[in-house]
């Protein structure tokens, strides 16, 4: 293990630490405008949203590293405290990087990246047509978090207009992440996608709490076959099983056949291991304890 002082670390590598520790980042692509009405249009990863009741976004035009001056989106949202945040789409990635260009100040880099300004209904700033989310917002609040080359400005908005295409809904009227297909930023050049197989589901942990960990058997808990993230499923389960569950499982096909088996005990041991394995793996832990503890 490495220990590391961050203010004794060479910014540059304390940058490449930390965006490629926390990943993956959403990107925020936001257009601002200057006071004159001058479009910009430019990404940023340290973004979030950040509460709901009022709701609230955050994102964060930093001090450049290199010469410490400040960002034109931040800029122009000193001069005229409203931003359009825009998601961002696998279809549009390369146009929102080319977005990223340091292009002089007063530069349009709407026409730069071939993206299309709509007007928007409340704020000056324009929407960005190609994306499938725009949140109309104005900046409540930066907070300046130092003065130094790559210091954070923690921008505050509050959404006041929200535009959704519906065809990246599902059929509840919720994100559908296989329709919207956003992207996320990881550390260096590398993005990823957030759709497809990049996906996966952890059930969420119940309304009454889980049993924990803690509450497992011994030879469960302790077990060399079970890894940290099966355990954690076990975990989740809202009761341990009463012994007429088990005894009633232990009469299934499945435990029969590796019960009845010629083997030896502790290959029988292995098979059911193995068979609880494939049963979380398969999102079925309630089943998977009793096959555990059926051992
Ligand atoms: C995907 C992506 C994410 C970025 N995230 C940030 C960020 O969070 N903060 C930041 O200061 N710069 C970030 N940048 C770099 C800015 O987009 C870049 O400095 C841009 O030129 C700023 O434009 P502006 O001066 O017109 O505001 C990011 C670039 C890309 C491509």
């Amino acid at each position: 293990m490495k220990h590391i002082d961050p203010d004794s670390f060479p910014l540059k590598d304390l940058h490449h630490l930390i965006l490629g520790a926390v990943v993956p980042r959403p990107v925020a692509l936001a257009s601002t405008v200057d006071r004159k009405g001058n479009r910009n249009l430019s990404p940023f990863s340290f973004f979030n949203a950040f509460g709901i009741n009022p709701p609230t976004l955050i994102f964060s035009p930093s001090r450049r590293g290199k010469d410490n001056t400040t960002k034109h989106t931040y800029e122009n949202m000193k001069e005229v405290p409203e931003v359009v945040i825009n998601a961002v789409t696998f279809d549009m990635v390369h146009q929102v990087s080319l977005a990223s260009t340091e292009y002089p100040k007063g530069v349009d880099e709407f026409l730069k990246s071939g993206l299309t300004p709509l007007p928007s209904d409340i704020v000056k700033p324009f929407r960005v047509k190609e994306s499938p989310v725009q949140f109309e917002c104005s900046v409540t609040q930066i907070i300046e978090t130092s003065d130094r080359p790559g210091a954070g400005n923690l921008v505050i908005c509050r959404i006041v207009r929200i535009h959704i295409d519906e065809k990246i809904l599902d059929a509840k009227g919720q994100v559908d992440p296989d329709k919207i297909k956003l992207v996320g930023r990881l550390g260096g050049d590398y993005y990823c996608h957030t759709s497809g197989d990049s996906k996966f589901i952890v059930p969420k942990p119940l309304q009454t709490p889980g049993i924990g960990i803690d509450s497992l058997p011994d030879s469960i808990k302790f077990s060399e076959h079970l890894t940290g993230n099966e355990l954690g499923q076990l975990g989740n389960l809202e009761k341990m099983p009463s012994s007429e569950e088990i005894l009633e499982f232990s009469k299934s096909a499945a435990i029969r056949d590796i019960a009845g088996s010629p083997s030896g005990e502790s290959e029988r041991n292995i098979k059911l291991v193995a068979y609880a394995k494939q049963l979380l793996s398969e999102g079925k832990p309630e089943q998977a304890l009793k096959v555990l503890l059926c051992l």
